[in-house]
């Protein structure tokens, strides 16, 4: 656990103005100066300029929540990875429940958009993760490992470096059900399997694995302290700079 590399990230969903980003990012700042683990807020497309001001000077790395596969063109509304690189923004969620669940995304969108932004040099946060009734049926397993190598298909060992994955419950988001550390544990688990079966045990070892799904104050530590678990996708909590201080604290 300890050779892999500890990230907390907010996913601040469609929340903030630009000026509310910016005081958001000063308040959190203080906060994490002093982390051991790496600090990311993930914002709406039109506050990565003015949360990027904020987090200058500081060890917060701001990071997007989405981009498109294609380079450019007729996409009325979308952004590319390029036009994040070019504004210095390196880190991008992909493959959100929330893209899924309501914007049409599917596994085969996600490794599109996964290559893309690997091709423009970022570092993907690629979310993964089974919804109540599919655990229900006991199908988690196979289902987060679907996910995963459909997202992985064509990334290289050296890309895979590039990549974090987060295992996010549909059933856990934004719900205050929070997985148990047992449940988190076993899922992350069966993910780092999946890439020791696609990469080897190196990469396996190597690569950070994150819960998403109602991580707060009060929980992070026992979920942190799972030996598959190296660190959080956070929703309402990040938006919180106290909660979320604690939370990147728990995973230092
Ligand atoms: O991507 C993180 C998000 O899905 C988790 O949301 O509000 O349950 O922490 P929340």
């Amino acid at each position: 656990k300890s050779l892999r590399k500890a990230v907390i990230a907010g996913n601040w969903k469609m929340n903030k103005t630009p000026t509310e980003a910016k005081e958001l990012i000063a308040a959190i700042a203080p906060l994490v100066k002093d982390a051991g683990c790496d600090v990311v807020a993930c914002t709406p497309f039109v506050d990565l300029s003015s949360a990027q001001e904020a987090a200058e000077g500081t060890n917060i790395q701001i990071g997007a929540e989405n981009c498109h596969w294609e380079k450019s063109g007729a996409y009325t509304g979308e952004i590319s990875a390029d036009m994040l690189v070019s504004m210095g923004v390196k880190i991008v969620i992909i493959g959100h429940s929330e893209r899924r669940q309501y914007f049409g995304e599917t596994d085969v969108t996600v490794q599109k958009r996964v290559r893309a932004a690997l091709d423009a040099g970022m570092t993907v946060i690629l979310c993964v993760g089974e919804t109540l009734e599919q655990r229900e049926q006991g199908i988690t397993s196979e289902l987060v490992a679907m996910q995963t190598k459909i997202a992985l298909g064509g990334v290289s060992a050296e890309e895979l470096k590039r990549v974090v994955i987060a295992y996010e419950p549909v059933w856990a988001i934004g719900t205050g059900k929070t997985a148990t550390a047992e449940q988190a544990n076993e899922v992350c688990h069966t993910i780092r399997e999946v890439i020791c079966e696609l990469y080897g045990k190196a990469s396996a070892d190597g690569i950070t694995i994150q819960y998403g799904g109602s991580m707060n104050a009060a929980n992070a530590a026992e979920l942190l302290a799972q030996p598959d678990v190296d660190g959080g996708l956070i929703g309402g909590a990040s938006l919180k700079p106290n909660d979320f201080a604690v939370i990147v604290e728990a995973a230092t």
